[in-house]
């Protein structure tokens, strides 16, 4: 995670919660953090610095960081205790929506930072061991952190990095009735399109044959293009599945409203864009979707659903749902159920509604009971279950790719990746890691699935026989 010339003096703890950007941005600290000697520390106890890599989007994220914070103070009280120093800071999302309430209520905490502030941390961290109060940053500056921010580090360890993150877009402006994240996050924000390629040639240059590009509204994405012009998210992954190397392309999390022409077409023209898209819905239900601010009906979605799957039949689909939102009628949430059964999706995540204070929905009337929404969220994962167990078992029999990115979980084992990203177990060579190779599945399970290499002529004929069928 970190690189570091010098041999280490400080050992760096990292909590992270909540999504693959919070992933990315912990990784980004401990970048930024590495040249002031700060190195990966297992445990917070003992550690000089503890950073809460915070999440807003669901749980109750604030009791879960002061009841952390609870036990971190009496680890950094017993740092004291040994002659050293911890400086405990919380980043991401509670930090930018709580900032002076953790300070009022821990105020053992030195740091505060939002998570367009990371490239400050050194100064920040400067400043907390000579200030005797808490550093709070959470503006939402104007330059571009990333223009702040070193080279992401090329990863480390034999099988680190064949997977890797890079975040093109963020922020959102589309203002969810539900969501925290454009108040967390700010503005919709893309980075120009020369950082991207140069950043993915890095990764590749470290071992990445896979990137799966991030973004709260990926793709939304509007990057100034070296010619002066702004380029789409379809544009700017076909430039990427230029780079030799670079065998697999990703991007998550998009919306329905920014699935655009030229996106499909990139679905329908890109074999190195892997046929597995997350497109979160939500709701089945027009009237639960208008007043989420979606801006899109059931029906405009499953178009899109139809028009992907007529650029990339072998497309399988994965998105969010929300029962209980204020106002969903046993009505509404069947034309969910309705929605699922007509989709069919090959993976999903579902949640039940909870109240962010300061957004739209929170203040609404006809809040749905608890209990209802613990009856909708079952029948829902029940079906979604169903689904997900049926998209499983459709691979087997099937000669697929994998990526292979390390060992399985037994000895003798290596996993990886298929296109669909099921994890794939089988009996092989360690040294496969990095490569792509044809695997026959045997067996399906609730979220992986195993086989056996298939070698030469068997696996390329296999695979000309067995076209993976629409999920
Ligand atoms: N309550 C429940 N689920 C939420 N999500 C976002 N905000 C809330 C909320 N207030 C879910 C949405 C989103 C996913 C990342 O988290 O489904 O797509
Ligand atoms: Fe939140 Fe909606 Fe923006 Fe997604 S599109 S980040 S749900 S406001």
């Amino acid at each position: 995670m970190t690189t570091c010339s010098s041999a280490p003096r400080k050992r760096l703890f990292i909590r992270t919660w909540g999504c693959q950007m919070n992933v990315y941005d912990s990784a980004r600290m401990a970048d930024v953090l590495a040249p002031l000697g700060y190195a990966p520390a297992e445990a917070p106890e003992g550690a000089d610095m503890v950073i809460l890599n915070t999440c807003h989007i669901r749980e109750k994220a604030t009791e879960k960081l002061f009841s952390e914070l609870g036990r971190l103070r009496e680890a950094k009280a017993a740092r004291r205790a040994e002659g050293g120093k911890m400086v405990l800071a919380v980043a991401g999302c509670v930090a930018q929506a709580e900032g002076a309430e953790i300070t009022a209520r821990a105020p053992w905490v030195d740091i505060v930072l939002g998570p367009q502030t990371y490239h400050r941390l050194p100064e920040m961290v400067a400043r907390a061991s000579r200030a005797a109060g808490a550093v709070i940053e959470t503006d939402f500056p104007a330059e571009d952190k990333f223009d702040h921010l070193p080279d992401a580090a090329a990863p480390q360890g034999p099988n680190a990095g064949v997977t890797a993150f890079l975040t093109v877009q963020e922020g959102c402006d589309k203002f969810c009735s539900f969501c925290v994240v454009p108040y967390t996050r700010g503005a919709e924000f893309s980075r120009p399109v020369a950082q991207v390629l140069a950043e993915a040639r890095r990764l590749v240059a470290g071992g990445a044959r896979e990137i799966t590009l991030l973004g709260q509204n990926v793709n939304a994405y509007h990057g100034k293009g070296p010619e002066g012009r702004d380029w789409g998210l379809g544009r700017l992954l076909r430039a990427l599945a230029e780079i030799p190397g670079l065998a697999r392309l990703r991007y998550t999390t998009s919306h329905p409203r920014d699935v655009d022409d030229d996106l499909i077409a990139a679905h329908r023209d890109l074999p190195g864009l892997m046929p597995f898209l997350h497109l979160p819905v939500q709701s089945g239900s027009d009237k639960v979707l208008a007043a989420m601010n979606r801006g899109h009906t059931a029906e405009e979605f499953l178009r899109v659903v139809d028009r992907l799957r007529d650029a990339r039949p072998d497309l399988a689909l994965s998105s969010d749902f929300i029962v209980g939102h204020p106002g969903e009628t046993a009505e509404d949430f069947a034309a969910t159920l309705a929605l699922v059964r007509r989709v069919g999706f090959a993976q999903a995540f579902s949640f039940k509604y909870s109240a962010r204070p300061g957004t739209p929905a929170a203040g609404a009337p006809f809040q749905v009971r608890e209990a209802e929404k613990d009856a909708r969220l079952q029948a829902l994962q029940a079906l979604l279950r169903d689904q997900q167990d049926a998209f499983n078992r459709s691979r087997v029999g099937m000669t697929i790719p994998v990526l292979f990115t390390g060992p399985g979980r037994h000895p003798g084992q290596v996993a990886g990746r298929s296109p669909w990203l099921q994890p794939v177990h089988c009996s092989g060579p360690l040294s496969l890691t990095g490569a792509e190779a044809a695997v026959t599945v045997l067996a399906a399970h609730p979220n992986s699935l195993s086989g056996l290499l298939a070698t030469g002529e068997a696996a390329s004929n296999a695979q000309r026989e067995e076209e993976p069928a629409p999920a």
